[in-house]
């Protein structure tokens, strides 16, 4: 059998073509739709950023208040989603817990005819859609980490922006000024990355002519995953685990012999670092200060610079991300909801173009399992010779 020539984890392999966001490792740089990230972080409410990923353009203020209006009428969770979400275990992972309730709003949207022949949608429903999706989920993340807390369940407030919305819901206080500012920028850097793997697995699904509910489950399940958006959640379990700056070296000389991997370091298409980490690292340092925590500061220093200097891979995105949602006072587990929350802006982006130019993705596999073999004594029927 000639060896087939196997692209392993779909590395370097050009899939389609996307609109939605320019990755580029050469420049070290990221745009969506056109402009640069960190420049986005830095002057953009994130309802403007979700605006433009969705349009194409960003908003001016008479759409960006209609946006923020509609996503303001969507916040609320239906009973329906809250009851689902009580029915599951308190120690169910708040990823199961918002795949679940992203489920349930999908079953219980009665737009569309109901049928699977129109179950892609319109461009109009799908935005609608997205749109929901978008406000819900900063419910459906606050009311799980305060039901697992056994706290009681705060409300949306209609006079505060998305992110001062979001932490009020979390913590039923507001925010400071800088907390909200550090929270936005994260939700920027995380809204959109190209073909990674949570997104791909969206746009497989809205191949197949399916749902976006359906493709923002699927996509869920792989955003779960340590190699993923999991990894934000993962460095959190290894700074707990390293303590302080002191244990950075006798750990890392530990798990690297144990050749463990070090989360929220490597990147498949950035070898050089993160292009969005720099403006990451700066709103952590925010929070450091404001929090008064130099420990953490001291920590995040060692461990790169160790890392970096034995391994040369530089940190990704969740390496920063990690201790600022920890210092905001998200629990660990939460972290990775939180990158839902924003990815879902990007992911329902990509849903909308793919079924604007679809073509059904079905890739091909060699095969090299046993030889055609037979159960024996069987005869064939005539029918089937
Ligand atoms: N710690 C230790 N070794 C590493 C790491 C790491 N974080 N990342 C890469 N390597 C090593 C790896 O062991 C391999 O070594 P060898 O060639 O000796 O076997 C080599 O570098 C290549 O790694 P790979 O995993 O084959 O390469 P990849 O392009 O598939 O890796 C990655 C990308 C993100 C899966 C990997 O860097 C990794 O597992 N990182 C840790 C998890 C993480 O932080 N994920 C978040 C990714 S970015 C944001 C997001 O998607 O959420």
């Amino acid at each position: 059998m000639a060896e087939a020539d196997i692209k392993k984890g779909l590395a370097g392999v050009v899939v389609d073509y996307t609109a939605v966001s320019k990755v580029n490792p050469e420049t070290n740089s990221l745009l969506y739709r056109g402009y640069p990230v960190q420049e986005l972080a830095a002057t953009q409410p994130f309802e403007a950023v979700a605006y433009l990923l969705w349009h194409g353009e960003l908003p001016t203020d008479e759409q960006l208040a209609e946006l923020r209006a509609e996503e303001r009428r969507h916040r609320a969770l239906a009973d329906n989603v809250r009851a689902a979400i009580d029915l599951l275990p308190l120690d169910a992972h708040p990823m199961d817990e918002v795949r679940t309730a992203v489920s349930v709003i999908g079953a219980s949207d009665n737009s569309g005819s109901g049928s699977v022949l129109d179950a892609a949608g319109s461009p109009e429903e799908n935005l609608e859609r997205s749109i929901r999706l978008y406000a819900a989920l900063p419910s459906i993340v606050a009311y799980g980490q305060r039901r697992r807390r056994g706290q009681e369940i705060v409300e949306p407030r209609d006079d505060l922006d998305y992110s001062a919305n979001f932490l009020w819901m979390t913590f039923g206080e507001e925010a400071d000024e800088v907390v909200v500012d550090a929270f936005n920028r994260s939700m920027i850097l995380y809204a959109e990355h190209s073909f990674n793997a949570s997104t791909f697995t969206a746009r497989v699904i809205t191949s197949t002519l399916s749902d976006l509910y359906s493709a923002v489950v699927g996509a869920i399940g792989a955003l779960k995953g340590p190699l993923h958006g999991g990894a934000n959640e993962a460095v959190l379990h290894i700074m707990s685990e390293i303590g302080s700056a002191d244990n950075v070296v006798p750990w890392l000389d530990q798990a690297l012999a144990e050749k463990r991997k070090i989360m929220g370091f490597g990147h498949r298409v950035y070898k050089r670092g993160d292009s969005r980490v720099p403006t990451m690292k700066a709103a952590l340092d925010t929070l450091i200060e404001h929090y008064d925590r130099p420990d953490v500061a001291e920590l995040y220093a060692k461990l790169e610079s160790e890392f970096v200097s034995r391994k040369g891979i530089y940190p990704n995105l969740d390496y920063p991300s990690g201790p600022a949602y920890n210092l905001i006072g998200f629990d660990t587990l939460t972290f990775t909801p939180l990158f839902i929350a924003s990815r879902v802006t990007g992911w329902t982006a990509h849903i909308m173009e793919q079924t604007a130019s679809n073509a059904l993705i079905r890739p091909l596999s060699a095969y090299n399992g046993a030889d055609e073999r037979h159960i024996e004594g069987y005869v064939p029927d005539a029918a089937e010779l």
